[in-house]
């Protein structure tokens, strides 16, 4: 429940709701009533630690891998999985604004204008170049050139930035022409060619549409934008109709060729998630371009509540969303689609709907429940349980491993991938549940993750993934540290602790600024004037 703490001003949604529009931008409107009187400080104490942490991450990567695209943290080593174009880099870049650290930002404007985007020997992901690098650079361009732009030693290199944008999407714009539009997602230059397959995914189709749109509009080539959103519109209108069990929720893979859906699997999990994301983003962007998209958005969320709801056996007072194949429901959810919670509240902020938000807490109580219930205070990759109204002759719906009988008594749900690869979802949705209610509470749960990946995953020259997060010291690492804990694990952690500004999501709804999958923020059209 959100408890009644802001100043109504618009009586049309008084009685409705517990929020409304606020003065925009006024400094104090997520004070809280009731406050602990040290709470300023506690906060701005928690936000230097969470900056702390990405200046010893982000020198660790500095000095040993940039501009590789990954820092190995237990070798000092470096990798490149996102085509040797400084990944680590470009995702750090929002962050190392929005942070406001000045020497990280010039480091990572000098070096943008230097990337080689027209050459890598390895398959590119059309759906992780858009989100990270894309993404990246039209976040850093948008800040620069609005609300940080004191940031910024060299201008030419800022105009730069939408240079190197526009060369990229040129450069992958090939990926659309199929015979649908539907893009292929596995490509190679050199010559221009994809990977063959027949079949997108739907989080890999679906995950484009507001970093191309963003391209379109600030260079004024519609063309990009019209290219991805072409693609999202088979998504939106799914054939066969066997392929959306539910209005709103639809199946996994797509045909590139027919633009016929293949299959009825779903949920709001790795592969389809941030399908679902994009839809009330999009009219977050634009809410005239996008409003159909919304309408998608409400449908998926409503059948979600009505359908996918489950409750664990053992503790009934949870609540996950299941997956299905057809009608049928999975009880499986994953650290990936703990977004979820946030992405209920923001669509409910956004559509002045309290039953999105209620629904998103809940969610978000389920997943803080995933990260306190282990030995680390991390929670796992993906994880099962057993429908509260299950028969015991249904061995559809299999309880946990005798060695997990007591975990899963106590947690709710029982561990089937124990891996932290520093994915930031659970911390994101935290986020999203105190900027829209302003309970210290989600402060605290976004404090005490962040210090436990902070004491067990940070070695070396970084952080490193866990390999069990219910085993004492994670289990151990994999000298691996991915370029999201840059771009989002520490980005989110730092904002819900650091002041109001127009990057911040804001609680009455009206957004100057929409977060993309991989926590970079754009300057967005918005609502009519
Ligand atoms: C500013 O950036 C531009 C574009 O990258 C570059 O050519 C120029 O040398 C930079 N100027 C300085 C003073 O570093
Ligand atoms: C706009 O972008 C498309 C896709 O990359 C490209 O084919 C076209 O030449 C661009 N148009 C202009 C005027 O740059
Ligand atoms: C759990 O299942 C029991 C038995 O079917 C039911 O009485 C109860 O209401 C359920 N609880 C929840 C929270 O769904
Ligand atoms: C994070 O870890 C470092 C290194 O162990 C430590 O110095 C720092 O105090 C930790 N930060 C917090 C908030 O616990």
């Amino acid at each position: 429940m959100v408890s009644f703490r802001f100043v109504l001003a618009a009586p049309c949604f008084a009685l409705l709701l517990p929020f409304t529009f606020a003065i925009p931008h006024s400094k104090d409107n997520l004070k809280r009533q009731g406050s602990r009187p040290d709470d300023h400080v506690l906060n701005r104490q928690r936000a230097d630690a969470v900056k702390e942490a990405f200046t010893y991450a982000w020198n660790g990567y500095y000095k040993y891998a940039f501009p590789n695209d990954e820092l190995n943290p237990v070798s000092n080593g470096f990798s490149n999985s996102r085509n040797g174009w400084g990944a680590s880099a470009v995702d750090a870049f929002s962050t190392a604004l929005v942070m406001q650290i000045p020497q990280i930002v010039n480091q990572i404007l000098d070096y943008i204008p230097t990337i080689n985007f027209d050459e890598t020997a390895d398959e590119i992901s059309l759906f992780e170049t858009t989100i990270r690098y894309l993404g990246g650079l039209l976040s850093g361009y948008d800040l620069l050139k609005g609300p940080l732009s004191n940031l910024a030693k060299n201008t030419t290199a800022v105009d730069a930035i939408l240079t190197q944008a526009q060369r990229l999407g040129n450069n992958l714009a090939f990926a659309f022409n199929t015979p649908t539009g539907i893009p292929s997602n596995n490509l190679y230059y050199n010559p221009d060619r994809t990977d063959g397959s027949t079949t997108n995914g739907l989080a890999t189709t679906g995950t484009l549409v507001l970093e191309w749109t963003r391209l379109g509009d600030l260079t004024g080539n519609k063309t990009f934008g019209d290219l991805a959103q072409k693609g999202e519109s088979y998504l939106n209108n799914p054939q066969p109709a066997t392929s959306e069990p539910w209005p709103g929720l639809v199946g996994m893979n797509i045909n590139i060729n027919t633009g016929l859906f293949e299959d009825a699997f779903g949920g709001w999990v790795g592969g389809a998630d941030s399908y679902y994301e994009y839809l009330i983003k999009m009219y977050v962007y634009d809410t005239t371009r996008f409003a159909s998209y919304k309408d998608r958005w409400i449908k998926a969320a409503d059948s979600s509540i009505a359908h996918l709801v489950s409750h664990p056996s053992t503790r009934p007072d949870l609540t996950f969303l299941s997956v299905y194949n057809g009608k049928k429901l999975i009880y499986e959810s994953q650290h990936l689609a703990c977004f979820d919670g946030g992405n209920f509240i923001l669509g409910g902020l956004v559509l002045k709907q309290q039953k999105y938000i209620d629904f998103g807490l809940t969610l978000v109580n389920g997943c803080e429940d995933t990260y306190t219930s282990t030995l680390t205070g991390i929670g796992p990759e993906s994880f099962r349980w057993v429908q509260n109204d299950t028969l015991p002759t249904d061995t559809s719906n299999p309880g946990p491993p005798a060695s997990q009988a007591d975990f899963y008594a106590k947690a709710g749900f029982y561990i089937t991938s124990s891996y932290y690869i520093l994915r930031p979802e659970v911390i994101e949705s935290f986020y999203y549940a105190f900027r829209a209610t302003g309970d210290q509470k989600y402060r605290d749960w976004a404090w005490n993750a962040f210090v436990a990946i902070n004491s067990t995953a940070r070695t070396g020259s970084g952080f490193a993934e866990l390999r069990d997060v219910n085993a004492p010291k994670g289990g151990g690492f994999v000298d691996f540290q991915d370029s999201f804990l840059f771009a989002e694990v520490l980005k989110y952690s730092y904002l819900i602790h650091a002041p109001d500004n127009v990057w911040q999501v804001e609680h009455n709804g009206v957004n100057e600024w929409v977060f993309n999958t991989e926590a970079h923020p754009f300057k967005v059209v918005g609502p009519p004037i």
